[in-house]
């Protein structure tokens, strides 16, 4: 029987480091759908169109082709043969991704990709919409949050550790922005679905915060 554990919540909760960590433990592969939004947002990007408008982005997912590979248990996204997943990280990329996902033939484009991995693998998928939307029957569903404040604290740490110089107001107003977009647009917007188990981690750190994963999803399997 295939196994799959959907993680959703806001930007910057530690969805993907907690999943990659607890996955590795379960022996499921980890599938971050954000990047497949990032990518389509990339190749907007890089034809120079408005992300934020549907009739000029809708014609670049015509022939596009967007696909997750897994090298050694580890998910790379790919644009054509071309592997970005390092180029979808950059930060312009981030607002980019969030404005097409709000475009319905984005999302109904990248749906099939995201179900045909789950129906073949145990895997925990990470997103947005995935407990609501995507899988709905998902094993386990998992609303996992903090407070935009705890999550700019880390993201200012994270960049200023790498030597960046970064403002900690700009980096919490965008949080705060890109949660404002992902919650309320019309299509599949970021909620806790009814049946999710809620986590915050606003008051735990990274260990913690993946013991307690490991052990509420240990306890529902
Ligand atoms: O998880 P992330 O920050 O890499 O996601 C980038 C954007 O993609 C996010 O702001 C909203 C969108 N997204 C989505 O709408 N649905 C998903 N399942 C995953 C991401």
């Amino acid at each position: 029987m295939i196994v799959n554990i959907a993680i959703d919540g806001p930007a910057g909760a530690g969805k993907s480091t907690i999943a990659k960590s607890v996955s590795k433990e379960l022996g499921f592969i980890y599938v971050d759908t954000g990047a497949l939004y990032r990518t389509v947002g990339l190749n907007a990007l890089r034809l120079g169109k408005d992300t934020k408008n549907a009739e000029e982005v809708v014609p670049t997912l015509e022939g596009l082709d967007v696909s997750l590979r897994f090298v050694n248990g580890e998910q790379r996204v790919f644009l054509g043969e071309e592997d970005v997943s390092t180029a979808i990280r950059q930060n312009e990329v981030s607002m980019a991704a969030s404005n097409v996902s709000a475009i319905p033939r984005v999302r109904e484009f990248l749906f099939d990709l995201q179900r045909d991995i789950a129906k073949k693998n145990n895997c925990i998928m990470d997103g947005r919409d995935i407990g609501t939307v995507v899988l709905p029957d998902a094993k386990i569903k998992i609303y996992l949050t903090a407070s935009a404040e705890a999550r700019a604290d880390r993201r200012f740490k994270e960049l200023t550790e790498k030597g960046q110089n970064v403002d900690y107001h700009k980096i919490l107003e965008e949080i705060k922005a890109r949660d404002y977009q992902d919650m309320n647009r019309e299509i599949a917007p970021l909620k806790q679905a009814d049946d999710a188990i809620l986590v915050d981690t606003t008051e735990l750190n990274l260990e913690q915060a993946i013991e307690y994963m490991l052990k509420t999803i240990k306890e529902h399997l």
